[in-house]
């Protein structure tokens, strides 16, 4: 399942990232940094290095940017979520990031806890006038999905999906990256219960107060409790 979050941020913090960002010049090293040995080999950009002051401070926005979302928790239901990071790809180079799989099991810098990376997440922080190519492809069971969304949109992806990032070659694409470990783990419950949710949410405002709300609601958590892992 992809699911698109729109406007996880607004103009104002859209504006202070991209100021931070592009001032933060000795903040930014080669992206092969965090990859592992495949990804390496195929991954051309950039990225804050971990442990820096700016990717903490911006890091800690998304997260609270992501606690008024409740699209978010629903799709994703989250159990941990690693420190949002930030890349860019420049037009000049050609940055792109080929084919991968995003591993699996990753170490939290600095706190010696593991997350299991169940969904992988972009949050786009340029607009995509600002620069040509850049898009997110995700191969999923219906084929290949192009991803390029609005400044301040985020799009969840299972981190199972083979994907890529397409050749900038125009402009400067900006996001900011990071995995989310789910309670549930298996994609296909994770997407059940999000239907169910989102149908609770139309139901509620469609007929308030109908009987069927509870028992519905009760179906939801009684399946989360089923499947949930914390
Ligand atoms: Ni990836």
């Amino acid at each position: 399942m992809l699911t698109r979050i729109p406007k996880v941020l607004n103009a104002e913090q859209l504006q202070y990232m991209r100021e931070r960002l592009a001032g933060a010049r000795e903040a930014w090293v080669d992206g092969r940094a965090t990859a592992g040995h495949q990804g390496a080999q195929v991954k051309h950009n950039l990225q804050i290095a971990e442990g820096s002051e700016v990717g903490a401070e911006l890091g800690q926005g998304v997260l609270a940017a992501l606690e008024r979302q409740p699209l978010f928790i629903s799709a994703a239901l989250p159990h941990r979520i690693y420190p949002p990071m930030f890349n860019r790809y420049e037009g000049q180079a050609g940055m792109h990031f080929g084919n991968h799989v995003d591993g699996s099991v990753r170490l939290i810098p600095g706190s010696g806890e593991q997350i299991r990376t169940d969904l992988s997440a972009t949050l786009f922080i340029s607009s995509p006038e600002d620069y040509d190519g850049g898009e997110l492809i995700v191969q999923d069971a219906y084929g290949e999905q192009r991803v390029k969304l609005p400044a301040g949109d985020m799009v969840l992806y299972p981190a199972t999906s083979l994907h890529r990032v397409t050749p900038v070659t125009r402009g400067a694409r900006v996001a900011s990256f990071f995995w989310i470990q789910s309670m549930v783990r298996d994609d296909g419950q994770r997407a059940l219960l999000f239907d169910l949710d989102m149908s609770v949410v139309r139901l509620t405002q469609d007929a308030p107060g109908h009987d069927a709300l509870v028992s519905l609601t009760g179906c939801y958590h009684n399946l989360l409790r089923m499947w949930a892992d914390v």
